[in-house]
């Protein structure tokens, strides 16, 4: 135990803020180690990093949920209460409900509402100077998103709802302003969805019984029991917001095809399988996610060091996925490195890690994939367009990243 690397001062926030996606990665380096011992926010954290740091981290035997997300994070991103806090029986449960709204052919129908959407916005593109894709994916998706889950959204309201969706996502890292934007537009969109939840379950709005709004609105927990309005509106909003924030990774594929135009011929040929090969690396390269936290349910030993119950634990994502054991030259964007990945479930790990069904990692996969894949398929099939000088660089510090300039394009020609 005396080996195990420890940061001396008292409280690691503000390198924490300083260095971002990078924070335990450099401290990674710095030790030569796969954990470390800081702390931050005035707790003490032990970082892990890589494929079998992953893979003890989604052991439920040793970790649970509970406890481990900031009150913070959950009235800005999560929901309060919602079911990245849940474990046990009544995890599972609830996440039977996600997965089941969440199956291939959901995912096909969304990958061709968005296909839709962009022909139908492009019409509008050629006619004008110039776009932002950021801008332009965030409604796209809110459109998408809504109209697949069975909400109401007016023509007229779909820039601001889709600024409030991104706008949770917006502060999961931030203190300030852009925290308290992020809750005032939870505070906005959970008062929306509640209203909603509550017009479905009295049968003042119709909607389709398979849409996601009437699982969510009749969703009965282990005992039997509705959630009440708000956890309804709470975990739906955990269906739309992410879609919105596709909006993220399709500016960076955006960036990627703009900086490696080697792969735009070779995705022209409508290679399926490299449509999605450029998806993961998109996904793996560019950074989202940065770490996640989880208690120790036991104690146990893990890498010679002894784990106690109720310490906080971070699972570095953005250092997984750029771990040289894993990746070959991890800071080269490669999508044919994923030609022979075998779909180990624990080192690409951009929406966690493990079975979605049995843990916490991101149900959604499926749909960022498709969507994605629809997307980059309607950028390099569909539309010509240039890129006129601007700042494509994009932060490894702010959380979440982006590209500064979101993406400006001119010049657009439908094909
Ligand atoms: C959980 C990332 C898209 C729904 C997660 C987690 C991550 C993640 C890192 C946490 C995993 C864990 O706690 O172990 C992302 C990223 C996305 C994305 C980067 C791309 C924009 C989506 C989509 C949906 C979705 C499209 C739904 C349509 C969820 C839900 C959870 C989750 C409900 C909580 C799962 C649980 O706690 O059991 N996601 N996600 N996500 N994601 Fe996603």
């Amino acid at each position: 135990q005396q080996n195990i690397p420890k940061e001396e001062t008292l409280d690691h926030s503000a390198a924490l803020l300083r260095e971002g996606y990078l924070f335990i990665s450099n401290r990674m380096k710095k030790f030569q180690s796969d954990l470390f011992e800081t702390r931050v926010m005035g707790k003490k954290v032990v970082c892990i990093t890589g494929e079998e740091a992953a893979r003890v981290f989604y052991n439920t035997e040793f970790f649970k949920r509970k406890g481990a997300a900031p009150y913070r994070v959950q009235q800005s991103l999560f929901g309060v209460n919602a079911i990245q806090t849940k474990d046990d029986a009544e995890h599972l449960n609830r996440k039977q409900m996600f997965m089941s709204v969440m199956t291939s052919s959901h995912e096909k129908e969304l990958a061709d509402m968005t296909k839709n959407q962009w022909d139908s916005v492009s019409r509008r593109w050629e006619q004008s100077d110039e776009v932002v894709l950021f801008d332009e994916a965030k409604e796209v998706l809110c459109r998408v998103a809504c109209r697949w889950a069975g909400v109401l959204l007016h023509n007229t309201e779909v820039k601001k709802r889709a600024e409030d969706f991104y706008a949770m996502v917006d502060a999961f890292g931030a203190i300030g302003p852009r925290h308290w934007e992020g809750r005032m537009a939870r505070n906005r969109t959970e008062a929306w969805i509640k209203d909603m939840i509550k017009k479905v379950r009295r049968g003042t709005l119709k909607v389709d019984s398979h849409s996601v709004i009437h699982q969510m609105a009749f969703y009965k927990d282990a005992e039997g029991n509705q959630l009440d309005p708000r956890m309804a509106a709470i975990e739906l909003i955990n269906v739309l917001r992410p879609i919105v924030a596709i909006a993220n990774y399709i500016t960076f594929s955006a960036l990627a095809l703009h900086e490696h135009p080697e792969y735009t011929h070779i995705l022209h040929s409508r290679n399926k399988q490299y449509l999605e090969y450029f998806v993961h690396e998109v996904r793996r390269y560019y950074p989202f996610g940065p770490f996640l936290g989880a208690i120790v349910r036991k104690d146990f030993v893990w890498a010679n060091y002894p784990f106690k119950k109720g310490q906080l634990v971070f699972l570095d994502i953005y250092g997984t996925n750029h771990d040289p054991r894993i990746w070959e030259e991890p800071d080269r964007f490669k999508p044919e490195r994923f030609r022979g990945w075998d779909g180990n479930l624990y080192n690409f790990i951009p929406q966690g890690g493990g079975d979605p069904a049995s843990g916490h990692r991101c149900p959604g996969e499926g749909i960022t994939i498709e969507v994605m894949k629809a997307t980059l398929d309607f950028l390099v099939n569909k539309i010509e367009y240039d890129v006129p000088d601007q700042d494509l660089s994009y932060s490894l510090v702010r959380m979440p990243s982006m590209v500064r300039s979101g993406f400006v394009m001119n010049h657009i020609r439908r094909l």
